[in-house]
């Protein structure tokens, strides 16, 4: 049962959050040179008013999937203050050389430095973050920087797959459930799954140490979330062996081969009554008066695959690869599809 000081709790996190970020984010348009106007056609975009609206009704929406049951209350799950704040100065002193890439500089990351014998397509200052997936900086700094992008909405984005995942689990005992994050970064999905379900058994997989030590960080010594260094296009798990799959903000970061071969190997893995839920970006047509984001989000952020990713359509890969559609919500700039085994 949840109480009226449980939606104030809720509610004033969730509000405290968004403004954190959203200073943020205004600071650093001060902070920013302004980019060369695009020389290419523009789709049309929503106004701030708009998109915060928008993102209202999405926390509106957590809190009823919190008020039915479904899953409890978040917690905030941050660093401690002194290292929060560490990080959001780490954040400020970062931006001069993101927007120096940003006006040209780019510097990809030169053979024989960090991650060495990883995929070509892997090696990239992926959103001119500094040290692409590749160091420990990048790690302590992923979480701010995403956060900021989306003034303080990514974790909510990131938490809409635990509607599927939490109506799919009725009936079923979550101590005998495994479950999957592909591409699981800092961990925060994880983190999110672990609190709400402690029993099921988790593992995260993704290709960066310095990611999944700042995972193992957050989510603490425990031996019911493994974290494994490895490729999702080769997942080290057994045919039929897994109950429910995740993965958040994984497939626009992937060249088309990559990202069909992630799909299969889903899949693959999948047991014959589990569940696959992905959340990435919306894509074009989606919600067809912001397809102007989709245009310009490439040519303000180093996204080297993302527009081939928003100008395709995920429900098609899925099936492609063996899946089909079980449900789909647009989760402000992101979609959540949840998909069963065909
Ligand atoms: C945009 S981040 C998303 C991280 C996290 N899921 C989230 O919600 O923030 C992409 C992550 O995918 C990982 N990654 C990219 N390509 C991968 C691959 N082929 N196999 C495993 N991990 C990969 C990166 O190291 C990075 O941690």
């Amino acid at each position: 049962m949840v109480s009226p000081f449980d939606r104030l709790a809720y509610a004033a996190r969730q509000t405290a959050r968004v403004a954190w970020y959203a200073g943020h984010y205004a600071a650093g348009l001060r902070l920013l040179k302004p980019m060369p106007k695009p020389d290419f056609p523009v789709g049309p975009t929503p106004s701030r008013a708009e998109l915060t609206a928008d993102m209202r009704a999405l926390f509106e929406r957590e809190w009823q999937d919190i008020e039915a049951g479904l899953y409890a209350a978040p917690g905030v799950r941050q660093p401690e203050l002194s290292e929060f704040l560490r990080r959001s100065l780490l954040y400020f002193r970062d931006l001069p050389q993101v927007d120096a890439r940003r006006h040209g500089q780019s510097d990809e990351l030169p053979p024989g430095e960090q991650g060495d014998g990883l995929p070509d397509y892997y090696r990239q200052n992926f959103h001119f973050q500094t040290d692409g997936w590749l160091s420990d900086q990048s790690a302590a700094l992923y979480d701010t920087q995403v956060e900021v992008l989306f003034t303080g909405a990514a974790d909510v984005m990131r938490r809409r797959v635990m509607k599927p995942i939490a109506e799919w689990m009725a009936g079923r005992n979550q101590r005998d459930l495994r479950g999957l994050d592909v591409g699981c970064g800092t961990g925060r999905l994880l983190a999110f799954l672990h609190d709400a379900w402690p029993g099921l058994r988790l593992s995260g997989i993704d290709l960066s140490v310095p990611y999944l030590a700042e995972a193992r960080r957050l989510i603490g010594r425990t031996a019911r979330v493994k974290l494994i260094e490895g490729a999702a296009e080769k997942l080290p798990f057994e045919d039929a062996s897994i109950d429910f799959i995740v993965s958040s903000f994984l497939l626009h970061e992937l060249p088309q081969t990559v990202r069909d071969e992630v799909l299969r190997e889903m899949a693959r893995v999948l047991k014959c009554d589990g569940l696959v839920v992905l959340v990435d970006s919306i894509q074009r047509g989606d919600q067809p008066e912001w397809d102007g984001l989709i245009d310009l989000f490439p040519h303000y952020f180093h996204e080297p695959y993302y527009a081939e990713y928003a100008n395709g359509n995920l429900q098609a890969w899925g099936e492609a690869a063996g899946l089909s559609r079980a449900g789909t919500e647009r989760a402000f700039l992101s979609k959540v599809m949840a998909f069963r085994r065909a």
